[in-house]
């Protein structure tokens, strides 16, 4: 059911690698509410091919650009800023990648030149976007950045590696960012802490599926899918969360909040 909460807002979304991604979904979402955006995801993303269904689907322009290169990001702005005729409302930063997880290293044996790249690509990312947004003033006032994150930044998931040491610099950026950009232009920052879901990039966390279920029967209202979180970020690139601004918002069916559940306690033979 669509509330046209997005009517007249323009949009940049990262990170739509297949129709599994976070953002594939908030890209659906946001157009069913009345948005118009441009999608950008890296260049070999992009040659993947998937995306341009979604851009199609979506009536919406591709840009490439590695959120690791402030020139790309640059280009980026100024390019959705012509195209969809005016300063961006709102941004979707959904991207993540380890090169220590995905080639299997222990956190204990970590290659240090991978944990650059993984600090890069999954929080300087954020840092990276919202100053070249800022540098260039191409977010409207009362805009709404939204970046994608997990609960490893705050409670140890051993398998998660460096990837727990992006997620809580990532939302340190959004505090501090938050900060600066809402003295500026009013713009608010916000991270969502994502339950585990089935995409590209959390199914390569190794013992994925135990954490997932384990994950689901902790969580009163069992794990939030990928379209319960589109419907979040649209909520927050509305204008229905104004104040809302330098935030790390839990969206996991009250997993953060609970110690243990019936559920749980049944698994290892209590009644
Ligand atoms: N899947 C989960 O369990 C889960 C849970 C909580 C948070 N998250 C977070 O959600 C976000 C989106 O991940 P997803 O689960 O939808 O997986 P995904 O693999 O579909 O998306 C990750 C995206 O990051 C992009 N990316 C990687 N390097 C890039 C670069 N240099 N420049 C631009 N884009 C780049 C990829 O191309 C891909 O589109 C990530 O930040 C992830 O950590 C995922």
């Amino acid at each position: 059911m669509a509330y046209n909460l997005l009517k007249g807002k323009r949009g940049i979304i990262f990170g739509a690698l297949d129709s599994n991604s976070i953002a594939w979904k908030v890209a659906e979402h946001a157009h069913a509410e009345g948005a118009t955006f441009v999608l950008t995801n890296a260049p070999v993303a992009l040659r993947m091919g998937e995306i341009n269904k979604l851009a199609e689907k979506t009536g919406s322009t591709l840009i490439g650009a590695d959120a690791t290169i402030d020139a790309d990001l640059e280009n980026l702005f100024k390019q959705a800023v012509e195209v969809l005729g005016g300063k961006i409302d709102f941004v979707l930063h959904s991207i993540g990648m380890s090169p220590n997880v995905r080639k299997g290293k222990p956190y204990t044996d970590i290659n240090y030149d991978f944990y650059h790249k993984t600090l890069d690509i999954s929080a300087m990312s954020l840092h990276r976007t919202l100053q070249a947004a800022y540098k260039l003033d191409a977010i409207a006032e009362w805009g709404s950045v939204v970046s994608l994150t997990y609960i490893a930044g705050q409670r140890t998931f051993p398998d998660y590696g460096d990837m727990a040491e992006a997620k809580a610099m990532l939302e340190s950026i959004a505090r501090s960012f938050g900060y600066h950009y809402g003295i500026k232009n009013k713009v608010r920052v916000n991270t969502i802490s994502q339950s585990p879901t089935k995409t590209t990039a959390g199914t390569g966390v190794g013992g994925f599926d135990a954490f997932f279920d384990y994950a689901d029967q902790i969580s009163p209202l069992g794990n939030a899918s990928a379209e319960d979180c589109a419907n979040y970020c649209v909520m927050l690139f509305s204008d229905l969360t104004r104040m809302v601004t330098m935030q790390n918002l839990y969206h996991d069916g009250g997993f953060s909040s609970t110690g243990i559940s019936n559920a749980v306690i049944e698994k290892f033979g209590g009644k």
